[in-house]
């Protein structure tokens, strides 16, 4: 069968380990913090758990469970469980979706790249601390740096994307993880010690609901997706890289904790600091660009933090990055006949271009907007808030309704090899068909004001 001749994670480890490092990366330590500082804190946070456990947790677990099931690409999973059905639309969005956010992700990849560099060569601990504050903008808005370090970015993620499934990704990732986490923690110790910290700690722990409202809502279910890296046919497309003995309840409830702690340990890294160094929290998108470098100008051995720590940031992109480019990988390999290597290269070229005018509306093309957003703005926010809603949608209700609880049921258990409780197993499946898509119609109808 074809099972045979894919390439495939190793162990149950190795998968989890896999999830995991598509699920934490920019998402936790750049999109969480910025977005946080722009609605509202503590609420925000809230409102972001409800969505990770109620929502996302069960289309995880869908999504887990059509790529295992199925064994193919994004969207040959969806005919091949359901043959001559229209649900293979389903991989249409899906690769919208990766397509839109790998374009900017890369340029994000590339800053990080940048500041990498900048590490290395002790530039935030040199000398005063005042040119910290327009280094970022300054960068961002040049028109050929941040296109170099894009393309530096792209050519790694390709790199590792050719290596294949059980060398390129799972050993690159079950090293890295540790690191980060370990590395984040001490920033974050470092940051809730600094002078006036306990403002940025009110501002993550005591809720202000007022600050809550629909468009807060969807931008929250749009991160905790973002954040997971669901709703665009990763998740199912690595879980067709799992063997069959592998439990997907247990990789999938690690991928979700480790990626919602990461993202609040980055929450309690940045924030303190942010109010401390006397930067606006609503700052957008150079937010965790601007902060950190002071942190570390500020701090012992700050020019040695800083290198781990942008090297670690450049790890965690990679490889989220590199779960993104395999969506497109494995479409183009599997349904196209193409060879991988040729895949890659193609994709690669695609997410140039892409890429590079998502790093000019940076700067020079700041003034082209569609819709009153620019086009980083624009990819960014058409696939987190309605291709990736849309695409998980849709996966829950196929999943709950098309495929039923016996599927669901026999995919949790491996065919009654495991043992689960038959009341989580309810439980799962109540949330997957009921939960999870009144959910996230309730937030988009409330964002479009229909109630
Ligand atoms: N989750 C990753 C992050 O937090 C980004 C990512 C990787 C992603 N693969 C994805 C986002 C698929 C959405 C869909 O940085």
């Amino acid at each position: 069968m074809k099972e045979s001749s894919r390439d495939s994670f190793k162990n149950s480890f190795g998968v989890l380990v896999a999830m995991a490092g598509s699920a934490v990366g920019l998402g936790n330590l750049w999109r969480f913090p910025y977005l946080l500082g722009e609605h509202g804190g503590a609420a925000f946070i809230i409102v972001y758990l409800i969505a990770v456990f109620f929502i996302c947790a069960p289309i995880f677990i869908a999504e887990f469970l059509v790529g295992r099931r199925a064994q193919s690409d994004t969207f040959g999973s969806f005919k091949i469980l359901a043959p001559g059905s229209g649900w293979s639309i389903i991989g249409v969005f899906a690769i919208i979706a990766v397509v839109c956010i790998l374009s900017f992700y890369s340029v994000v990849g590339g800053w990080s790249v940048q500041y990498f560099c900048k590490a290395v060569t002790f530039d935030f601990t040199r000398g005063s601390s005042e040119h910290l504050d327009t280094l970022f903008s300054g960068f961002v808005s040049d028109p050929y740096k941040p296109i170099i370090f894009h393309t530096i970015f792209l050519i790694l993620t390709s790199v590792i994307v050719i290596a294949g499934v059980r060398k390129g990704i799972e050993s690159f990732t079950k090293v890295m993880m540790p690191v980060l986490f370990l590395i984040v923690i001490l920033i974050a110790i470092r940051s809730v010690t600094l002078p006036g910290a306990s403002e940025g700690l009110n501002y993550l722990f005591k809720p202000d609901f007022s600050k809550i409202d629909s468009s807060t809502l969807l931008i929250a279910l749009g991160q905790a997706f973002f954040s997971l890296s669901i709703g665009c046919g990763t998740i199912i497309t690595y879980g067709s890289y799992v063997k069959k003995e592998a439990s997907i309840t247990k990789c999938a409830t690690g991928t979700v904790i480790s990626d919602t702690l990461f993202a609040l340990i980055a929450g309690c890294a940045i924030m303190p600091a942010v109010f401390s160094f006397g930067i606006s929290p609503g700052e957008g998108p150079g937010l965790v660009f601007i902060t950190l470098p002071h942190i570390f100008s500020q701090m012992p051995l700050g020019g040695v933090v800083a290198i781990l720590f942008f090297a670690t940031l450049l790890l965690a992109a990679l490889t989220s990055s590199i779960s993104l480019l395999e969506v497109v990988v494995a479409h183009l390999t599997e349904r196209h006949n193409i060879s991988r290597k040729k895949a890659v290269i193609l994709s690669f070229g695609l997410f140039w271009v892409l890429g590079a005018l998502c790093s000019l509306s940076q700067g020079v093309l700041s003034d082209f907007k569609i819709a009153g957003l620019n086009i980083f703005d624009l990819f960014d926010y058409i696939s987190a808030n309605i291709f990736m809603l849309a695409c998980g949608f849709l996966i829950v209700i196929f999943v709950g309704w098309k495929l039923k609880g016996k599927v669901i049921k026999e995919e949790l258990t491996n065919n009654g090899a495991l043992k689960i409780s038959p009341m989580l197993v309810s439980i799962i499946i109540f949330l997957i068909k009921y939960i999870a898509p009144l959910a996230v119609i309730t937030i988009v109808l409330a964002k479009f004001n229909v109630f």
